[in-house]
């Protein structure tokens, strides 16, 4: 049969998704003072609820409010309080639409300005060549502060289920905590969190276990994975297969593929790789060969916006299309496709060399949409280096508030 974006999808557990077009994460840096979800955030999600995407993986939620990737998070930990949750997550009430907590732990990846706990699993700090002062030194995690972590991730799990959410995404993509842990570049521990690929997904696995154990089955746990790093020495796709096979045990009802870090932003389709330069949907050779192994469904996202690519991932048997950028541009996209499958989403084009600072201007640009829809303003187009000052103005103001607030 051939499936449509359009085609409801039946998960393991149970939960039906209503189609296939999956709001992907993206941190939203719509935190209120105290990490909870502000208004506009909350309205942003109503956006794309009425536009009608099957499902909406929300921009990474932190299980420890010292370890952040940006000032102006989303912090959900065990003693929280969980109003504003149950607000967020009221959304989608009346709709079909699934509403998926992303979390997250930073580890390494934390700008020195903003500050808080940074640790690793081993001592390496990121080498983002002239760039590389703005990250704080990472200290390595003792078997306690490891502990901890798992407790957290499972904690957050039950509050957000608590609070009226569908399921969660353990985010172990992108160069943060769990997929340092993964990667022998970042993993130098010679003890059972290190060497070998089972020891290095050791963590992974006990958070799902123990997210498992907190949650009931009908509550949708999925992971996030890179299907490699791209750097010599780092997280490979044999890894990747190996850690698929592992996630097949445990109940894990979709992995989303995604690749890169900080140090090699692939997730922006820039990788040096031959496969990610090809402009659209550029993880999909990686995800089919992922797909031979896993036994869940897969999501692919990365570069996919116009109806014809989303098409061609459900016809390589890719079973969820995940769109971050393009949703961000136009969070009506699903509703266009419905009556006019030509329609494109005008995404913006960042152009600037220095690859640190394009990675920060495209991440501005899209963020800058994100804040515009929350406030219901129209967003007029400005180039990516003024929206990355703009960006960074407000960043520096959100540093001082969260410093004051949580670290000094
Ligand atoms: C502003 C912004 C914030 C993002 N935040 C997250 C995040 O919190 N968690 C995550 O897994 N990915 C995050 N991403 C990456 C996206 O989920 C996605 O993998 C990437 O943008 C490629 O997809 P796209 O081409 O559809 O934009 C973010 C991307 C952008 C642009």
């Amino acid at each position: 049969m051939l499936l449509s974006p359009f085609t409801p999808l039946k998960l393991a557990n149970g939960q039906v998704i209503k189609n296939r077009l999956v709001k992907a994460a993206m941190e939203e840096n719509l935190g209120d003072a105290n990490l909870a979800p502000s208004s506009a955030l909350i309205n942003l999600y109503r956006q794309w609820v009425r536009g009608g995407v099957g499902v909406m993986i929300t921009g990474n939620v932190m299980v420890d409010k010292l370890a952040m990737t940006g000032p102006a998070g989303i912090a959900l930990e065990a003693d929280s309080t969980l109003d504003a949750f149950r607000e967020w997550s009221s959304v989608v009430d009346k709709s079909e639409c699934k509403l998926i907590m992303q979390i997250n732990h930073p580890g390494r990846q934390v700008f020195k300005r903003q500050g808080g706990k940074v640790f690793a699993p081993s001592a390496v700090a990121l080498d983002m060549g002239k760039h590389s002062k703005m990250f704080a030194q990472p200290q390595a995690m003792t078997d306690a502060d490891i502990e901890d972590v798992i407790t957290r991730f499972a904690a957050t799990s039950l509050q957000a289920q608590k609070a009226g959410f569908n399921g969660i995404q353990i985010h172990s993509a992108h160069g943060y905590l769990l997929s340092q842990f993964l990667s022998p570049k970042t993993n130098q521990r010679q003890d059972h969190w290190g060497g070998s690929i089972e020891n290095r997904a050791r963590l992974l696995l006990a958070i799902v276990q123990k997210i498992r154990a907190s949650v009931t089955d009908d509550f949708i746990v999925a992971v996030k994975l890179n299907s490699a790093d791209f750097q010599r020495g780092g997280f490979s796709l044999e890894d990747a297969e190996k850690v698929i096979a592992m996630l097949n045990d445990q109940q894990v009802d979709f992995v989303e593929i995604s690749g890169g870090n900080y140090e090699a932003p692939a997730m922006q389709g820039r990788a040096a790789d031959e496969y990610t330069l090809a402009r659209e949907a550029y993880f999909l050779t990686f995800a089919q060969k992922l797909q031979r192994i896993a036994k869940m469904p897969l999501m692919v996202t990365g570069g996919i916006s116009n109806y014809s690519t989303a098409s061609k991932v459900l016809a390589s048997k890719i079973d969820l299309i995940g769109m971050a950028s393009a949703l961000a541009v136009q969070p009506d996209l699903p509703l266009w496709w419905q009556s006019r499958t030509e329609f494109k989403p005008k995404l913006p084009k960042v152009t600037v060399k220095d690859k640190t600072l394009r990675a920060l201007a495209t991440m501005a640009t899209i963020r800058r949409h994100l804040s515009r829809h929350g406030h219901n303003k129209i967003t007029r187009p400005i180039h990516p280096m003024v929206s990355l000052v703009l960006d960074q103005m407000k960043l520096a103001r959100l540093n001082k508030r969260y410093r004051r607030n949580f670290v000094d």
